[in-house]
C-alpha cells in the first residue's frame, strides 16, 4: 500500500466514495498526540499524498485515518487553474463558523470521487479555527473559492462527500465534460467572486 519516495515520506492509498472510512466523522487529537513522530510523519504524507495526485486539499481519513487533520494548498494547480494560490496549510481539529449567510454555487471535484464534478452551495465568508501541525492555533477568516476548499476539506473529517451537497444532479459531470460544457460558463461566473475576495 506504501509506496517510499525519495525524501523518506510516502505516498499513500487514497480512499475511494463506498469505503467506509470517508463516512466515519473523524476524532479530534490530543496536542500531546500531534507532538508524535507517527502524526508528524503521517502529515507529511499526507501533503506528499496530495501534491501527487494533484489535489487542492485531502483530509486524513481519505488516506484511511480518521483523525482530524486536513491539508489544503493550491500553487497554479492545472486540475483547477481558475483557483486562486493557497499556501500550504495543515488544519488540526478545525471548525468552521459561518460568517456571512452568503453562498456561491462552486464546481467541486475530489480526489476520492474519481471522474465526477458537481455543483455545490459553499458559504462565501468563514472563520477558521484550528490548530497548525505545531499546535499553534489559527484563527482566521477565509473566503470566495478559499472558503469553498476548507469547507469541502472539513466536511471530509464530517464524513460528508461534495456530492451529499449537490442540489441539482443535472449538473454532475465527468471531467472532460466539465471541459467542453461547463467550465467557461463556471470560470466566468466565478470570476466577479474571486476578484471580490482575491481568494
Ligand atoms: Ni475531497
Amino acid at each position: 500500500m506504501r509506496r517510499a519516495s525519495v525524501s523518506g515520506m510516502a505516498i499513500r492509498k487514497i480512499a475511494s466514495i463506498g469505503h467506509p472510512v470517508l463516512r466515519e466523522p473523524a476524532r479530534d487529537i490530543a496536542p500531546d498526540e500531534l507532538k508524535s513522530r507517527e502524526v508528524q510523519r503521517f502529515i507529511d504524507d499526507l501533503v506528499e499524498t496530495m501534491r501527487d495526485a494533484r489535489g487542492a486539499g485531502l483530509a486524513a481519513n481519505q488516506i484511511h485515518e480518521p483523525i482530524r487533520v486536513c491539508a489544503a494548498e493550491v500553487r497554479e494547480n492545472p486540475r483547477y487553474p481558475y483557483k486562486p494560490n493557497i499556501p500550504l496549510t495543515i488544519l488540526v481539529n478545525p471548525k468552521i463558523e459561518i460568517v456571512s449567510e452568503r453562498t456561491f454555487d462552486n464546481y467541486e471535484g475530489c480526489l476520492s470521487v474519481p471522474n465526477l464534478r458537481g455543483l455545490v452551495p459553499r458559504y462565501t465568508e468563514i472563520r477558521l479555527s484550528a490548530l497548525d501541525r505545531n499546535g499553534e492555533v489559527i484563527d482566521r477568516r477565509a473566503r470566495g473559492l478559499t472558503a469553498g476548499t476548507f469547507q469541502h476539506e472539513v466536511d471530509h473529517l464530517d464524513g460528508v462527500l461534495f456530492v451529499d451537497r449537490v442540489q441539482d444532479p443535472t449538473t454532475l459531470c465527468t471531467w472532460t465534460e466539465f471541459e467542453r460544457f461547463h467550465k467557461d460558463g463556471f470560470v466566468s461566473r466565478i470570476s466577479e467572486l474571486v476578484a471580490e475576495f482575491g481568494e
